[in-house]
């Protein structure tokens, strides 16, 4: 596990595109894991940057998301399909065709997590899986107290979550209650993983996902095991490592 100390957001979310463009540039048609949230928000501005510059190129990238809320269409403006149309995919040569966010606004939420696990396995596995981690130590939606052998579900979300979640809707009773997931099984898969964490509040779950340990309590542990993980993280996150 490498550990990447940085001063501040900015600093760290240069650090995860500077990762990031370095996986692109070795290998064009990497299959990238991608994340929504705050933690990779920067990352995906610098990288926006840098591609307009022409310093990086995506027209060979395919993506996958992690996760995606259960109930919003792609375009409601709260939806993780929103946002990674906003933050990244609009911002960079990336061709729309090769992105994709699991559907959590379907009938058969069964068949779209199988088909999402299919994607996943015909892709060829994750190049590279990019994670932010909640203050519960979960990564993407995966709740604490889950299989770790899960791969793509519906999770129902915890109060921590839906809480911390609400943030970023108009009222706590507009954040869904159930959320589609890739599971731990398929992050563990990934070639590669980056966890961005800044601030305070991610510095316990840091300390009970990489100091103590590992059980599907906290989510993140799992890490532990993986041979490839990078942390990119602030001094504040990373104040009890
Ligand atoms: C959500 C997402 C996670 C994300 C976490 C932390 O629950 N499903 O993938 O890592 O929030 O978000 P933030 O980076 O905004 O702190």
């Amino acid at each position: 596990m490498r550990i990447y100390k940085e001063k501040d957001y900015e600093s760290v979310s240069r650090k995860a595109a500077n990762l990031i463009s370095a996986q692109v540039i070795s290998k064009p048609d990497s299959i990238l894991g991608l994340a929504t949230g705050t933690s990779p928000l920067g990352a995906y501005h610098q990288l926006a940057e840098w591609c307009t510059k022409k310093d990086v190129d995506f027209s060979r990238v395919i993506s996958v998301n992690l996760d995606e809320y259960v109930g919003l269409s792609p375009d409601n403006s709260e939806s993780y399909h929103y946002f990674m149309e906003k933050n990244f995919f609009s911002k960079v040569n990336i061709a729309m065709e090769n992105t994709h966010v699991p559907n959590g606004h379907v009938s058969d939420l069964e068949e779209a997590c199988k088909a999402y696990d299919s994607l996943i396995q015909d892709l060829g596995g994750i190049d590279l899986q990019l994670l932010g981690i909640g203050s519960n130590g979960h990564i993407g939606f995966n709740e604490p107290g889950k299989s770790f052998l899960l791969d793509t579900h519906i999770v129902q979300l915890t109060e921590s979550t839906i809480k911390a979640n609400s943030r970023l809707f108009s009222r706590i009773d507009d954040v869904p209650r159930r959320a589609i997931t890739m599971g731990i099984r398929n992050i563990f898969q990934a070639a590669k993983i980056v966890l961005i964490a800044t601030g305070q509040n991610k510095a316990d779950a840091l300390y009970r996902s990489f100091m103590e340990p590992i059980t599907p309590e906290v989510p993140a542990s799992i890490l532990q095991l993986h041979t490839n993980v990078s942390i990119v993280a602030d001094e504040e996150a990373l104040k009890r490592i």
